[in-house]
């Protein structure tokens, strides 16, 4: 009874029509399910008189491969038939590519290039890798100047002459001693200083350096060049000051504010209550780093300027903490849009 019964369910597979998906899933369920014929053989056998049961065991279990093979077989032809029909499917919507954004600083970067290259300024960049020359001694820093001590400056190996450099100013230094006047030029990059890291320090930071030299240039070129750059870069009121200050490589040197970019000026927290926020140091250049340039200071004057990329891109979006741009967060770095 019960042979006769596996041989026409054999039958009945062997015969079985399968057009669709559906009729596979039906499959599994007429016969391989739990509740399946199958196992209502195996649910039989326990019927099956001890001397027929090695060879009515041996049906059902052949009969149970011959099934799950079948099984297998059909759904895998229905999947990939399916997924086939999908990729050939020329009305189905592409796949969504995700764009990254620009990093803030580079977006500021960008900007503060297009602002100067607007006046005629060119890009050039030097080495981050440098020697205490164009760093240090032919911008007329002293033996002893603070600014080549340990704590500030990281230097490579024990060799006291390579180092890295500690502000763009060293591309000053290149771009004279390669180029004769006239000379309008920013160099933008990054910069080195031992320092602890804090919300308002790094140890690793960008700067943007100007430089024009040329024949008469004068200290009110200087103010008129940054006033224009303040007022492109952080809107037509703003205002600025020069105070006197005092760089190696330039004199006279100044510090220049802007009004604040919070509360133009009335005085707020950001700028603590005084109305004006410092953001660059600028001068005109001092007569040695020309005569280390092998530039005569008689023939030709020039102005040099420096600022912070991290310190203008935390005004501009009133970041509070200097570590948000390396974190690589990208709930932070995706609010920042930009044409650039
Ligand atoms: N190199 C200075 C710094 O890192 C910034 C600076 C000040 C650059 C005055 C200049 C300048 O070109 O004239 O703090």
């Amino acid at each position: 009874m019960i042979l006769e019964k596996i041989e026409q369910i054999k039958e009945e597979l062997e015969k079985i029509k399968i057009s669709k998906k559906e009729d596979v899933e039906n499959l599994r369920l007429k016969y391989i399910s739990k509740k399946g014929e199958i196992n209502k053989l195996f649910a039989d056998f326990k019927k099956v008189s001890p001397d027929k049961k090695k060879v009515v065991g041996k049906a059902i279990n052949d009969l149970k491969t011959f099934t799950v093979n079948k099984f297998d077989e059909l759904s895998k032809h229905f999947e990939d038939k399916g997924s086939d029909e999908i990729k050939n499917d020329l009305t189905r919507p592409g796949e969504p590519l995700t764009l990254g954004t620009r990093h803030p600083l580079a977006i500021v970067r960008n900007e503060i290039i297009e602002i100067f290259s607007r006046l005629g300024f060119s890009v050039n960049e030097g080495p981050e890798i440098e020697d205490d020359w164009h760093v240090f001694s032919a911008l007329n820093f002293p033996p002893e100047h603070p600014a080549r001590d340990m704590q500030d400056t990281f230097f490579i190996e024990r060799d006291p002459d390579i180092l890295l450099r500690t502000h763009t100013s060293s591309v000053q230094t290149r771009v004279m001693e390669n180029n004769a006047p006239p000379i309008r030029s920013i160099f933008p990059g990054r910069v080195f200083r031992n320092e602890a890291i804090s919300a308002r320090a790094h140890c690793i930071f960008h700067q943007i350096e100007g430089l024009y030299v040329d024949k008469n240039v004068s200290f009110a070129d200087l103010k008129q060049t940054l006033l224009y750059f303040s007022q492109e870069l952080f809107g037509k009121d703003t205002k600025i000051r020069l105070r006197p200050s005092y760089f190696p490589f330039t004199e006279p040197s100044a510090e220049m504010d802007v009004s604040c970019t919070i509360c133009g000026g009335t005085g707020c927290p950001i700028c603590k209550g005084t109305g004006w926020l410092e953001i660059l140091g600028c001068g005109m250049v001092d007569p040695n780093v020309f005569k280390s340039c092998k530039i005569d200071s008689k023939e030709y004057t020039g102005f040099a300027f420096g600022m912070g990329v991290e310190r203008i891109a935390m005004l501009k979006y009133g970041i509070t903490d200097i570590r948000k741009f390396y974190e690589n967060d990208t709930r932070f770095l995706n609010q920042f849009q930009s044409a650039w």
